[in-house]
């Protein structure tokens, strides 16, 4: 398999000759300190640390100008990266320019909606632009590189991390991968007003057992190649410019420390030329594991396996680099090759020539409407519609009077933006109620009440050392009293728009929970409120599947936005007074309860008992909504399925195509899903996967026909009695419909 992954590289002829030049002239000390890169924060400082973290007061100012910190992250004010650049570009030996990393995860100052709603999309042209628009921010700002996109496959959503990733399927995940590299890097690394695209944790951390995160990860082989590993292979393939390790043992090896995936797979055998990047602590963390005896050994060992740098809130390993060497723990070969990947990427991000940022222009850029508009649309195209009885969405503006808004959700800007958010700007973000305001105006009055205080993590958050991330807990609110008052408003308005969920903090890194009900007292508040006999709209604020089986059978209408971001509200009143369709999907399939979980539509088939397929005695073997769910303000039928060819070989392609027509009465966005079935072969494979996608928008009464390629990058899976891709000559099951449980009713044939 080759790529031909970042051409100029080390491969231009004056890059490499300006990275001989300084590696030549420098000593260990300062190679082991290109290698490192320090958390900066921007906190009240405590007594000798900073916020929370033990870093040490002046830590980062005087490696930077003993040219001892190649690399920082977590500074995103620009005047702030203007000085710690020129500490070390005018302070340092050598004056090599450090690289500025950040979590820039769904948004810098315009928020994005979560990750996993913009894969709800299923739309990689509004994710590449909605992570554009993220990169022009964090450019501007001097930020060089983002920690992003996380692509783990998730399949246990009591795994906090959920919300960042593009949820269960290896081929969605692998398109929503490749499109953020694209909108983060443009068509190559050192685009203007991009930054490098780091995909992570590299690999399997979205295995972890129990969905405890940071917990450990086994994963067969089979898994790894055909479900955990094509997201990577698609980010890489894009051109992302770095990999972040991941914490976990991954089958025993610790991740950070293990060659065979870091240098064998990823570079030997993917042809990646990028640079590594551990998480936080991990090189440290290889003592914490029991594999590395010392900090010595870790920084040997990881340097080793390929990791060129280390990500350190205090006391790195690395800087145990040059013992490492000197005790012929780690060649200096290997040492060297790691430094040279990290001055690589500063040339070939203009770094030496252009190191400081413009920060009136970073104002300029921050505060540009046109990103506002580009999270408003995104937003609205990641919206689920999950249910609506009797067509009770879109509403109808006109004979709309009142409408109550119920839920502390409904007005909290803070949850509207979802987790991993640092540079928010809370005026410019609109809560569901500001939404409805403003779209509704004098045309009908909006009344609002919590109807139930905020709930609280029985443990706190992790993040809550950031300011303006605690959950408020209001001085007496009182219980009953607020229920009762939300139960009135809707009493006496002609629609009730209830925001239910969790809370920003509930959800993320360092948020598992050992149940998917609703938090607090709001499936009280929802019973309360349906009883009322107003119509209820149910808005799901989350960023993985909550028990909603009682509203799935009692609420009329259920739409799910997510985290929706800076535009949420906004976008949302477009959504539901119908100014546009929802057309999102699932990107997992959404268990009923969590004894379900894991749950994934693309299981395998096995013994099939007299009780069709029913597994639990307790409760139904299927999902609530099965993965690719997603309804529209259209009917869609689908017609005509016809293939190409009825026999291909093995390396062969033929074409599927399909009428998707629109037998409703309003214009709609629907995703057409191809599935496909193996037959049999030299392995048993799942019922269906995923193997295409388009979104489409059609207008009432009107038809598309829509075609998809099958080849053998659809047909082909890691086998492990081959040990290899292999394609079966054998049948295949084709379908192309609305979500995962589309019959599969036309076959083709692959020939020997
Ligand atoms: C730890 C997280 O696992 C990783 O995703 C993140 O990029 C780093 N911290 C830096 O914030």
């Amino acid at each position: 398999m080759t790529v031909t992954q970042n051409p100029r590289g080390l491969d231009d002829p004056a890059i490499r000759a300006r990275v001989e030049e300084l590696l030549v002239d420098m000593t260990l000390a300062e190679k082991a300190g290109q290698l490192t890169q320090y958390f900066k924060f921007n906190l009240p400082e405590g007594e000798g640390t900073v916020g929370d973290m033990p870093q040490k007061r002046g830590e980062v100012e005087d490696a930077l100008e003993r040219g001892e910190a190649g690399s920082l992250l977590f500074v995103t004010d620009p005047a702030e990266t203007n000085r710690l650049q020129r500490l070390t570009v005018e302070g340092s030996r050598q004056g090599i320019p450090a690289l500025f990393g950040f979590d820039v995860i769904h948004g810098l100052r315009t928020i994005l909606p979560v990750p996993i709603a913009l894969a709800a999309s299923w739309d990689p042209e509004t994710i590449e632009r909605g992570q554009a628009v993220a990169a022009r921010e964090a450019r501007a700002v001097g930020i060089h590189w983002t920690f992003a996109p996380m692509v783990d496959i998730a399949r246990d959503p009591r795994w906090g991390r959920i919300v960042e990733g593009a949820g269960e399927d290896p081929y969605l995940g692998s398109a929503v991968a490749a499109a953020q590299v694209r909108g983060f890097q443009g068509d190559q690394l050192g685009t203007p007003e991009r930054v490098v695209a780091g995909p992570k944790h590299f690999a399997g951390y979205g295995a972890a057992i129990g969905g405890r995160d940071y917990d450990e990860v086994d994963l067969s082989d089979q898994q790894l190649w055909n479900i955990y590993l094509p997201p990577f292979k698609a980010a890489i393939d894009a051109g992302a410019g770095n990999i972040m390790t991941a914490y976990m043992p991954l089958n025993g090896v610790p991740a950070t420390g293990n060659r065979w995936l870091l240098t064998e797979v990823l570079r030997n055998q993917w042809g990646f030329n990028g640079f590594l990047v551990s998480d936080a602590n991990a090189v440290r963390n290889l003592v914490t594991h029991g594999f590395a005896s010392d900090l010595t050994d870790a920084a040997a060992r990881a340097a080793d396996a390929g990791l060129d740098l280390e990500m350190a809130i205090s006391d790195p390993a690395y800087a145990h680099l040059p013992e490492a060497v000197e005790s012929g723990a780690v060649s200096i070969e290997a040492v060297d090759a790691c430094v040279r990947r990290i001055l690589e990427v500063k040339l070939r991000l203009g770094l030496f020539d252009d190191p400081y940022v413009d920060e009136d222009h970073a104002r300029t850029v921050l505060a540009d409407p046109a990103h506002r508009q580009v999270a408003r649309e995104a937003a609205q195209r990641s919206a689920v519609l999950l249910r609506n009885e009797g067509t009770l969405l879109p509403l109808n503006a006109e004979q709309l009077r009142s409408v109550a808004v119920l839920g502390p959700l409904a007005d909290s800007k803070r949850d509207t933006l979802g987790p991993w958010v640092f540079d928010y700007n809370l005026d410019e973000t609109v809560t569901v109620l500001a939404g409805l305001r403003d779209r509704l105006g004098d045309q009908a009055e909006v009344r609002y009440a919590p109807g139930v205080r905020p709930a609280q993590r029985t443990f706190p958050s992790m993040f809550e050392m950031f300011p303006g991330n605690a959950n408020p807990d209001p001085e007496g609110f009182d219980d009953d009293a607020e229920l009762q008052r939300a139960v009135e408003l809707a009493r006496t308005s002609d629609v009730a728009v209830l925001v239910l969920g969790e809370w920003h903090g509930m959800i993320g890194e360092a948020a598992s929970r050992s149940s998917l009900e609703l938090p607090g007292r709001q499936l009280e508040l929802l019973h309360a409120v349906s009883a009322t006999g107003t119509p209820v709209v149910l808005l799901v604020m989350n960023g993985r599947p909550l028990d909603l089986r009682w509203a799935a059978k009692n609420v009329p209408a259920i739409l799910d936005i997510w985290y929706p971001g800076t535009q949420g509200g906004a976008a949302v009143a477009d959504l539901l007074l119908g100014d546009v369709a929802p057309g999102g999907k699932l990107p997992f399939t959404w268990p009923r309860t969590v004894g379900q979980v894991p749950m994934i539509y693309s299981h395998t088939t096995s013994f099939e008992p007299q009780n069709q397929g029913k597994r639990y005695w307790d409760e139904e073997s299927t999902p609530l909504f099965p993965f690719g769910h997603g309804l529209s303000y259209g009917t869609f039928t689908y017609s005509d399925l016809t293939l190409s060819r009825e026999t291909v070989s093995r390396d062969g392609h033929l074409t599927a195509s399909i009428t998707v027509t629109n037998t409703g009465d309003r214009a709609g966005d629907e995703v057409a899903q191809l599935y496909i079935h193996q037959r049999h072969g030299a392995a048993a494979r799942p019922v269906r996967e995923l193997k295409g996608f388009q979104r489409l928008h059609i207008g009432a009464g009107e038809a598309r026909t829509v075609q998809f390629e099958i080849g053998p990058d659809e047909l082909r899976y890691w086998n492990a009695a081959a040990r290899d891709f292999i394609v079966d000559a054998t049948t295949f099951d084709v379908g192309i419909g609305s979500d995962s449980t589309v019959q599969l009713t036309a076959t083709f044939a692959t020939t020997a």
